[in-house]
């Protein structure tokens, strides 16, 4: 490999960056985090540090740029962090090869890039800006089933379906105050199966190792919230829906302007075929591109990013699945309330490849409303679905989250 000896600069040292920064120091490279937390736990293995929030592209760009006087940097990425427009402004003041402006504002803005889409030939729900509450229920008039959402969101923060019952100014404030710029919009909710799909985009073409069938089974539970509970690989499609994602993408990667990277996708599968909800260029997170993907394809998804960071060519060949192992995600949710125990008991679970729980005794838990809600994951493999989700449950049923009800949330 080529690659030895280099220096990549990773934004995020969040703990989901720590398996893409150990990837990276893998394939002998030299690692530089930036984070805007000092005790962040990817610093720990980084060579060089910068300081700045990830969200900061300007502090980062600047710092990136003294640090490249001293030791060279040669790619940037981000890991678990979605931050296009911070990657951007270190790859064009440092010339690397990385996502142009261009493209990060187009990925970074959702109404920008539903228009984007929809002038590029690539299917999206019908999509409106909303202006007010009294614009949405004008729209709720003409459309049945309608997603409120901010421009400029993620971790489904102020995504709201308005179901039945659904109070249309709450919902346009709970989009609102998830909107960094005071932008909110409408689409069309479309009915279907909802995929995860993380593409690598070449000269050569498109593949999408990851294709997930995303877990909405706790949809009514959650409502008017949407909240995904993990997922199933592989995904179940057949061979003309695979090829028509590759071919979306890869309009996608067109329409942004992106001729190599990464390309992590929601889709669903309408009545006429599948639909882009959004993407984001970069790295998934939720361990989906470190753990699940590899675990289930054997593909090195984060390898092919880390190189395609760096400039260098690779095969799609080298990326393409060589397995389709079942494995399947699931998240804890437990009801909201003030956490009184925990206990995970050592499992000889063979089939357990990760468990987490994020909340400790003390901690609030709150009514779940994001995905940054979720208090914990497991991640099981199996030769068969309905192997890997007994097994899902086998580990939750071990886990012990007691929560105290009724305490003020
Ligand atoms: N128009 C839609 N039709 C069907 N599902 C949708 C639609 N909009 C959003 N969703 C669901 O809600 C999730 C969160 O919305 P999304 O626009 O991806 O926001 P975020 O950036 O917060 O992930 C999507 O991944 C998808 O599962
Ligand atoms: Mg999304």
């Amino acid at each position: 490999m080529p690659v030895k000896g280099k220096t990549i600069l990773i934004i995020s040292g969040g703990v989901e960056a720590v398996p893409i920064i150990e990837r990276a120091k893998a394939l002998g490279l030299k690692v530089a985090v930036s984070d805007g937390n000092a005790d962040a736990p990817g610093f720990r293995m980084a060579d060089f540090k910068i300081i700045a929030s990830t969200y900061d592209e300007k502090k980062t760009a600047e710092l990136a740029f003294e640090l490249n006087e001293a030791e060279r940097i040669d790619g940037v990425m981000a890991a678990a962090a979605d931050v296009p427009l911070t990657v951007a402004a270190v790859a064009e003041r440092l010339k690397l090869p990385g996502i142009s402006v261009n493209s990060a504002r187009i990925v970074a803005d959702k109404l920008l890039m539903k228009g984007t889409f929809s002038s590029s030939g690539v299917p999206v729900p019908w999509f409106s800006q909303v202006r007010s509450a009294e614009h949405l229920e004008k729209l709720l008039r003409e459309k049945k089933t309608l997603v409120i959402k901010p421009v400029d969101s993620r971790g489904a923060r102020g995504v709201v379906r308005l179901v039945e019952g659904v109070d249309i100014a709450w919902a346009f404030d709970e989009a609102m105050k998830n909107s960094p710029s005071s932008r909110v919009m409408a689409e069309e909710w479309i009915n279907g199966r909802q995929i995860s799909t993380e593409s690598i985009i070449t000269p050569d073409g498109v593949i999408t190792p990851g294709l997930s069938d995303r877990n909405y089974e706790q949809l009514e539970r959650f409502a008017p919230f949407v909240i995904e509970d993990g997922g199933d690989l592989p995904a179940i499609l057949t061979e003309d829906e695979r090829v028509e994602i590759d071919r979306i993408i890869g309009k996608v990667a067109r329409a942004i302007g992106m001729k190599s990277g990464t390309i992590k996708g929601d889709i669903v599968i309408g009545e006429s075929g599948p639909i882009v909800i959004e993407v984001a260029a970069r790295l998934s997170g939720g361990y989906f591109c470190s753990h699940t993907i590899p675990l289930s394809t054997g593909t090195d998804f984060v390898g092919a990013a880390i190189l395609l960071a760096l400039g260098e060519e690779i095969g799609l060949n080298d990326f393409r699945p060589s397995a389709a192992k079942a494995v399947c995600q699931r998240f804890l949710f437990p009801e909201p309330g003030i956490v009184r125990k925990v206990s995970v008991p050592e499992m000889q679970e063979e089939s357990l490849a990760m468990l987490k729980v994020y909340v400790k005794v003390g901690d609030e838990v709150k009514r779940i409303t994001s995905h940054p809600c979720r208090a914990g994951m497991a991640v099981t493999t199996g030769d068969t679905r309905e192997g890997a989700r007994a097994a899902i449950k086998r580990v939750f049923d071990r886990v012990t989250v007691v929560v105290e009800p009724g305490i003020p949330v």
